[in-house]
Order: C-alpha cells, then sequence, then structure tokens
C-alpha cells in the first residue's frame, strides 16, 4: 500500500542534506522555515507535522506539544536537547532524537593542530607579528613528534585524536573511568595524577559531570610537569582557569589551548571576559571545536536519519527521552503496530489478547520500559478487523498507536 507522504517541518537552516536522509526511509514532504519561527506561527505550522526537526534555538515546551496533534518525533539537529521539555515530550509518547557523535572528528583535529601550534610558540608568534614585530627564535619551540599526550576520558573524541597523535608520532597516554579499548600503542594510565604529572600535554575530553566539575583544581595544575600544555575543549567547569591563568603567568604551563570555558557570551554582542586573556601562549577559541561544515552535514543526515527510521520503522535507538528498540525493516505481508504507553503490570498480554481478537498473529516482538514509559513493537500477519486501531488506544496506559505498513 502506498503511504501518504507524511509533513516534516524543519527549522533553524538544518543541513540541506537532512532531506534526503529523511526521504531514504519513505514519502516525507518536508517543508523548511528559516530561522527559529514566533510561537504564533509555530504553533500554526507544527499542527499537521509528523515530525519536527529543529536546532538549538527553537524552544518545545508541553503547551507547543499540546498544538502538535499529527507529531510523532522531534530531531534536534545539534548535541544539546535541554530545548525541549524532555519529560513532557515522553509522556505524550514522542521519542527525541539529537547527533551527538556528529562532530567528533571536527574536535579531535582542533585538539591535534592545537598541540602543534602551542608546541611551536605559534600564538605568541603570531600575535607578535600581526603587531609588526618578528619574532624568528626556535627558543621554546618543539615537535611533537616522541613527547607524551595524556588524554583524560578516553571516549568518542579522545580515541580518535589517540589515533591523530599516535599518526603525529607522539607518545599516547589515557585515563579514563571505565575500562577501554586502547588504539594503536596507546597506553592507560592507572589514575589522573599520575597522568599528569608525567605527560608534557594533558588533553581534557570528558562530559560536564558531578565527578569531572572542577577536575583540574589550582593543586592539580601546579602538579602537572614544568613547562607542560593543557587543553580543554570540553566543558567550561572542569578547570580552574584563575589557577591556570596564574600557571601561565608564571611559566608553569607553556601554553593552553580553551575552547570552553565557565561563563560564555549567549551572543556576540555580549563582551567576552576570562582571566586567560592576553596570557602568554594561548590559543582561545569561542566554543568551535565542534563547529565545522562538515560536522553540520554530518548533524543533518544522523538527526534526519533517525528521524526516518523512527517513523518508518519505529527504531528508538539512541532516543534520550525513550526505551531504546531497534526492530528492523518490516517483513513483506506484516503489518508493525508501535505503542508507546505507560509501563503498568500486564500491558503487553493485554496488547496481545486484543490482537488475537482482532484476528492477527503475532509475528515478532520488542518491549522495552524505562521508568513510567514502556515502548511496545508488534509484527502483526493477518487481516487486522476495523477499529483494531482505536481499540489499542481505549487500552489502559496506552499513550498512542500507530500501524506502520511494510
Ligand atoms: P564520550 O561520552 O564519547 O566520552 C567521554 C569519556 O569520558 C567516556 O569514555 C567516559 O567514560 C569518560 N569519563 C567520564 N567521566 C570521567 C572522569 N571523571 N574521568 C575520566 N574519564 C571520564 O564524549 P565525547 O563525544 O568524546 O565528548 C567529550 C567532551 O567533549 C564532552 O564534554 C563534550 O561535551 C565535549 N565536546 C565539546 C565540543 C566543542 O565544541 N568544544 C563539541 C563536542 C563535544
Amino acid at each position: 500500500m502506498a503511504h501518504t507522504p507524511s509533513r516534516a517541518l524543519l527549522l533553524e537552516n538544518v543541513h540541506a542534506d537532512a532531506d534526503s536522509a529523511l526521504q531514504a526511509f519513505g514519502p516525507i514532504k518536508v517543508d523548511r522555515l528559516s530561522g527559529s519561527p514566533d510561537r504564533q506561527l509555530l504553533e500554526a505550522e507544527i499542527a499537521s507535522a509528523a515530525l519536527l526537526g529543529i536546532r538549538s534555538r527553537t524552544q518545545v515546551d508541553a503547551a507547543l506539544l499540546d498544538a502538535a496533534t499529527a507529531l510523532q518525533a522531534i530531531g534536534c539537529f545539534c548535541i544539546g536537547t535541554n530545548q525541549v521539555d524532555l519529560q513532557a515530550a515522553a509522556n505524550r509518547g514522542i521519542p527525541v532524537f539529537n547527533a551527538p557523535f556528529a562532530n567528533t572528528r571536527s574536535v579531535a583535529e582542533l585538539t591535534m593542530a592545537s598541540i602543534v601550534m602551542l608546541m611551536r610558540r605559534i600564538p605568541e608568534k603570531m600575535f607578535s607579528i600581526h603587531q609588526g614585530g618578528w619574532l624568528k627564535t626556535a627558543d621554546g619551540s618543539n615537535e611533537v613528534r616522541k613527547k607524551k599526550l595524556g588524554i583524560v576520558g578516553y571516549g568518542n573524541i579522545g580515541a580518535q585524536l589517540s589515533v591523530l597523535a599516535s599518526a603525529f608520532g607522539m607518545h599516547v597516554y589515557y585515563y579514563d573511568i571505565e575500562p577501554k579499548l586502547a588504539h594503536g600503542n596507546a597506553r592507560a594510565m592507572d589514575s589522573l595524577d599520575r597522568l599528569i604529572s608525567e605527560c608534557d600535554v594533558v588533553t581534557l575530553h570528558v562530559p560536564a559531570t558531578s565527578r569531572t566539575a572542577d577536575m583540574m583544581t589550582r593543586e592539580r595544575i601546579f602538579s602537572m610537569k614544568s613547562g607542560s600544555y593543557l587543553i580543554n575543549q570540553a566543558r567550561g567547569n572542569l578547570v580552574d582557569v584563575d589557577a591556570m591563568a596564574d600557571a601561565l603567568k608564571s611559566g608553569h604551563l607553556a601554553g593552553a589551548a580553551v575552547d570552553v570555558f565557565p561563563v560564555e557570551p549567549k551572543s556576540k554582542d555580549e563582551k567576552f571576559e576570562s582571566p586567560l586573556q592576553a596570557c602568554p601562549n594561548v590559543i582561545l577559541t569561542p566554543h568551535i571545536g565542534g563547529s565545522t561544515a562538515e560536522a553540520q552535514q554530518a548533524i543533518g543526515l544522523d538527526a534526519a536519519t533517525k528521524l526516518a527510521k523512527y517513523l518508518f520503522e519505529g527504531a528508538t535507538s539512541f532516543a534520550v527521552n525513550f526505551p531504546q528498540v531497534e526492530p528492523g525493516p518490516i517483513d513483506p505481508g506484516r503489518v508493525r503496530l508501535i505503542v508507546p504507553h505507560e509501563n503498568k503490570p500486564g500491558f503487553l498480554r493485554r496488547l496481545n489478547d486484543l490482537a488475537e481478537r482482532a484476528g492477527a498473529n503475532v509475528a515478532a516482538q520488542m518491549l522495552k520500559t524505562e521508568g513510567d514509559l514502556g515502548y511496545a513493537v508488534t509484527d502483526l500477519e493477518g487481516t487486522l478487523a476495523d477499529g483494531f486501531l482505536s481499540s489499542v488506544l481505549d487500552l489502559d496506559g496506552a499513550i498512542r498507536a500507530r500501524l506502520i505498513e511494510a
């Protein structure tokens, strides 16, 4: 049976490649609005959208979700999801997706480039030559080859950086709270303090958690090797920046690269201020570690694919507010019933009884629950009696129900 195209509403100039990624799974009519529309326009536009794609500026709250009567899923075409009321979306059976790893490579490349630039003391040479100076000296300039790199957090970015740094001939060490498989000749260190006291360059790639907040205290910064380098392109609250500035001014640190700050301007009109300004041999960048055309394209493809796979297959892998299932394509001759529901005892049994009474055979089934929310995906064979879907919706605990044709 031919699908009637569902409508996807994409806002905030989501990358153009998202359209074809959405349509690769089935018929979708894509409508775009540039920027983040005002509330009135958004409420009018969202009413008939099955999919909503936003970036960081569009706020999606409970009231907006109530106006979105056809909405099936939300894609945040970015890393963060704070702009969406995730609980309100989950309560309404709407999964929210994002693209957390699409800019991994961009950050790893910037970190690698920063290491080279810092060890050649490029920031101060560049600043000088722009002012008419000519600091033609090899003093304090080093190759990165054979230097010890200490990576704190060996996740997606840390591991990618490990590969790049090894290719530059660096000796790579890492510290992570989880066991991680080493790439190439990289070696795990058993403590953060050992890593920072032995490495020539320490770079942070951990998330902001209660455990990582202020992980680079004044004491830790001054226990780094004298003449070493510190890089923070992860999160602004990991480092005591006053202590970092003191260590740079005293020469204890030979340089630093910082992309993220405890307080960041909300727009380009706000003035940026930091104790790190005017410190020697420091690369400061305005939180652009992951901001590249390639990352934007990868985000467009990643988030769009997740939305389309939910719409056409019911897949919720990587949803940030939903139990995760990956049921795969629907076999010919079957229909897939997807039912987000309240996590109450016996729901699946009552659902299956209903399917049986409607004349359908349960050919495959997946159920995942998370907190108060359950998500059931059921592949059915046989001709379903009229009114089956509305009787599913009438089940105690059903939040919504949808049938997907093969
Ligand atoms: P990830 O989740 O793949 O890796 C993080 C790693 O840190 C994990 O292996 C985890 O086990 C480890 N970890 C967590 N707590 C730790 C602790 N206390 N000590 C040691 N290891 C710990 O994350 P990903 O994608 O590699 O990102 C890393 C950081 O980079 C995040 O803070 C992220 O927000 C930031 N980031 C910054 C960007 C920018 O524009 N500057 C862009 C993208 C990410």
